[in-house]
């Protein structure tokens, strides 16, 4: 029995068998390329197989990438399949060929909060290779953003110099001599690639914007194979200064109507502070999610500044909740855990174990998409821990999309729910307070209890559970 226990978790611990991971729904446009890597743990050589795959899609059986054209318009119910020498998995995976993209958050990576604009094609290379290495892909992580940085910067001594080509096309900065090469590298992976612009004649940081060469440059950035765009408002407000709906909604109507008759699935990511309640028109406009509130930053390098820029904005989402769902998410920003920039230095967050894991916990209750802003190569075994629990992680990607609201507030005690596909629900105890609390958790009748950090099953409680949590940490439950 102790050698079987053993056993037991030593397969756990070293995920020697094989798992299939990730969203259970994906949508997808008839005719537009498909691309997607089975995100599958367990000891590589692993054999991919797939029952019930649509015509023109085809399974690279070794990589576990599927790649092709979307078939026509319907719902294909998928069987993904997993076999190595230790076991086989599978896991169903329903691809719905219609309008709707980001039928779950996206899960990515961002290079604003590792580099800012100091941004490189290799060190781009380097991070998309990363996040097949360090096992983040396996996990469902898939998009690989380029931020602010990568255009002509004019004005500038090494980034200035004509901003577009004599027809009017965009022009890389000499530190991306080749765009479409980096995209179709960050394909080859089995990833996604995305692109940043504004709207305005220049970016946040003052390169070359996109306005009045909105359809041309959407142009180039399918031509280039892109696959997500954050469109940032940054100068748009200087040619249309009146804060009025109207002017908020404009550039992004504009460019959202672009987006959805575009020949590639395009994940639209509206980046423009929460002006307007952008929550309240974000998916009419086509945005696929819309950040809610200002930068979530690490500007200041004082510990207690940054947890509570996480918090304020993290625990800031609750009243959002009804906004969010399947093809349109609240974006509270990027996950900054692991080496980040800490003021303009690359260094470890300086956030606590506890603090971390509510960090995640919180987005991953929000249905937020998860993009991650740390150096990939520099992740430490605590934070990769966090970053690649499937159970939460599958929270967050859930197929019903509900986002999570508190069901119980008690100073800053706070438990929040959200409710699952698979008819349980996830409870999150939070405690906020800078000391150590009791949390209750209270519902009718009995329920079976899950800890999702402890991967253990609780067992069986009436009315009520209760559990000791950290400062600043969080207690998370599946609850049947
Ligand atoms: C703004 C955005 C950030 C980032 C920078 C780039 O501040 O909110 O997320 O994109 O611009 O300059």
């Amino acid at each position: 029995m102790k050698h079987l226990s053993l056993l037991v978790f030593t397969l756990a611990v070293f995920g020697q068998e094989p798992a299939i991971h990730g969203p259970k729904i994906l949508g997808t446009r008839p005719g537009n390329p498909f691309l997607y890597r089975i995100p599958a743990t367990g000891a590589r050589p692993i054999t991919f197989s797939a029952r019930h795959l649509p015509a023109g899609l085809t399974l690279d059986p070794a990589t576990g990438i599927i790649a092709g054209a979307t078939p026509r318009a319907g719902t294909y119910n998928v069987t993904l399949r997993a076999r190595n020498g230790q076991g086989k998995s599978s896991r169903k995976l329903r691809i719905v060929a219609a309008g709707a993209i980001a039928l779950t958050p996206p899960m990515g990576w961002s290079t604003w909060y590792m580099a800012y604009e100091n941004i490189t094609d290799q060190l781009v290379r380097e991070q998309a290779a990363a996040m097949v290495s360090s096992g983040l892909a396996d996990h469902g992580y898939t998009y690989i953003n380029l931020d602010d940085g990568w255009n002509i910067k004019p004005g500038d001594p090494k980034r200035g110099g004509p901003a577009r080509n004599p027809d009017g096309s965009l022009r890389t900065n000499p530190d991306f001599p080749d765009m479409k090469a980096l995209v179709d590298s960050i394909h080859s992976h089995g990833l996604k690639a995305g692109i940043y612009i504004s709207p305005g004649p220049l970016t946040c940081a003052k390169y070359e914007g996109s306005l009045n060469h909105e359809s041309q440059d959407l142009n180039t950035f399918v031509a280039w194979g892109f696959d997500f765009l954050k469109y940032d408002w940054c100068s748009y407000g200087r040619v249309f200064p009146d804060k009025t709906l109207e002017n908020y909604k404009r550039p992004y109507i504009l460019m959202g109507g672009l987006l959805k008759q575009a020949p590639r699935d395009i994940v639209f990511n509206t980046c423009q502070y929460g002006m307007g309640n952008v929550w309240e028109w974000g998916r009419e406009v086509g945005g696929n999610y819309w950040r809610t509130t200002g930068d979530i930053s690490l500007g200041s390098t004082k510990t207690a500044d940054f947890w509570s820029s996480v918090d304020k904005i993290g625990f800031g989402q609750q009243g959002k909740e009804k906004f969010a769902g399947p093809g349109g998410w609240n974006d509270p920003d990027n996950i900054l855990i692991g080496h980040v920039l800490v003021g303009q230095t690359l260094g470890p967050t300086p956030l606590s174990l506890d603090e971390r894991k509510t960090y995640f916990s919180l987005w991953s209750m929000l249905a937020a998409p998860l993009v991650l802003g740390s150096d990939l190569t520099k992740l430490d075994p605590e934070t990769l821990a966090i970053l690649t629990n499937d159970e939460v992680i599958d929270i967050n990607q859930d197929s019903l999309g509900i986002q999570a609201a508190p069901i119980r507030k008690d100073g800053p005690l706070e438990v929040w729910s959200r409710k699952l596909d698979d008819g349980a629900e996830a409870i999150a105890l939070f405690n906020r307070g800078s000391q150590p609390a009791r949390v209750t958790y209270e519902f009718p009748g009995s329920r079976r209890l899950r800890d999702l950090w402890h991967h253990k099953d609780l067992g069986k409680f009436k009315r009520s559970y209760a559990a000791e949590v950290p400062a600043h940490g969080v207690v998370l439950l599946k609850s049947r």
